[in-house]
């Protein structure tokens, strides 16, 4: 169980979304608002342990009065304010980016993509089969995860994990300009000759399943990743006094990958390379 700190009462905020009276705590985004009243807005860049970004819109709303339409991850929830949620020029906006991002990269791991797609009738497939932005063989450089950047949208959630907002190791930035933009250690070196130390925190935060776990993907190329049938324990790492929280992904009795709870007010689901890949002893007892 994760212990959740006692904060200091916030004042309510009063506005309109989608014609409802709504009331969320001063700071609240207008995401937050829409979850809390059951909306589902897509979300990318969107990160519950990092500052928001704002780099992929796909969750773009309508606030009355704005010239251009907001993005619902980091817009605050203003007194007064009236949003719009659904309207036809916010659900075209969404559409045009998911047919974007996904006529240009692989979004069959991202989580709801397929969803999306359909509920916004994308049709990514009009900008041609030569419009993928990377088209590379996967970097397996290491036995601990694998980086593979046809599936990676820019968001960068991994470059803000790695760096000044949790690791402080900066291991991978943005390389490139434009169209070339990608991210890449330093002088595109293979993660053992970078300053990485393989904590795998950017893996927690990647939303398209880019960066993984290497028993992951060899799971998935081997076609026995299966995550409906797999289950999750949520346990303390053992290795030091920390004790951080770990949740343990396991499938036909083995451990295929390791989480950490975001709401941990400690860890913010971040862990070491221990508590992230020292598993393998558990399942190799003989
Ligand atoms: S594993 Fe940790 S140190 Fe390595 S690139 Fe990812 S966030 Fe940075
Ligand atoms: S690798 Fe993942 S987290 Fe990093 S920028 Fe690409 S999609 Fe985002
Ligand atoms: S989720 Fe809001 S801009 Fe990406």
């Amino acid at each position: 169980m994760t212990a959740v700190p006692l904060r200091l009462p916030r004042r309510l905020v009063e506005f309109t979304l989608d014609g409802q009276e709504t009331r969320v705590p001063e700071g609240s985004t207008i995401l937050d608002a829409c979850r809390a009243a059951g909306k589902d807005i897509p979300t990318l860049c969107q990160g519950d342990t990092l500052t928001p970004k704002n780099a992929c819109r796909v969750c773009v709303v309508e606030v009355e009065g704005a010239r251009t339409l907001a993005p619902a991850c980091s817009r605050r929830a203003e007194a007064g304010m009236t949003v719009l949620t659904d309207t036809e020029r916010a659900r075209h906006s969404r559409k045009v980016v998911l047919e974007l991002l996904a006529s240009s990269t692989d979004l069959s791991t991202t989580p709801r993509a397929a969803e999306w797609l359909k509920e916004y009738e994308a049709k990514p497939d009009r900008f041609g089969p030569d419009a993928a932005r990377v088209n590379e063989e996967p970097k397996v450089d290491n036995d601990l995860y694998v980086r593979d950047y046809d599936k990676c949208v820019l968001c960068y959630k991994c470059v803000d994990a790695c760096g000044e907002q949790w690791q402080n190791t900066f291991a991978i930035a943005v390389a490139g300009r434009g169209f070339d933009a990608r991210i890449s250690t330093e002088h595109d070196a293979p993660l053992t000759d970078s300053a990485c130390v393989y904590c795998g925190n950017c893996i927690e935060v990647c939303p398209t399943g880019a960066l993984s776990f290497k028993s992951e993907f060899d799971m998935r190329a081997a076609g026995t990743w299966d995550e409906p049938a797999q289950t999750e324990t949520t346990t303390v790492c053992a290795y030091c006094g920390v004790g951080c929280n770990v949740t343990l992904h396991v499938q036909d009795n083995e451990i295929v990958k390791v989480t950490s709870p975001h709401d941990n007010p400690v860890t913010h689901g971040n862990l070491c390379i221990k508590g992230r890949f020292g598993f393998q002893h558990v399942q190799n007892r003989v």
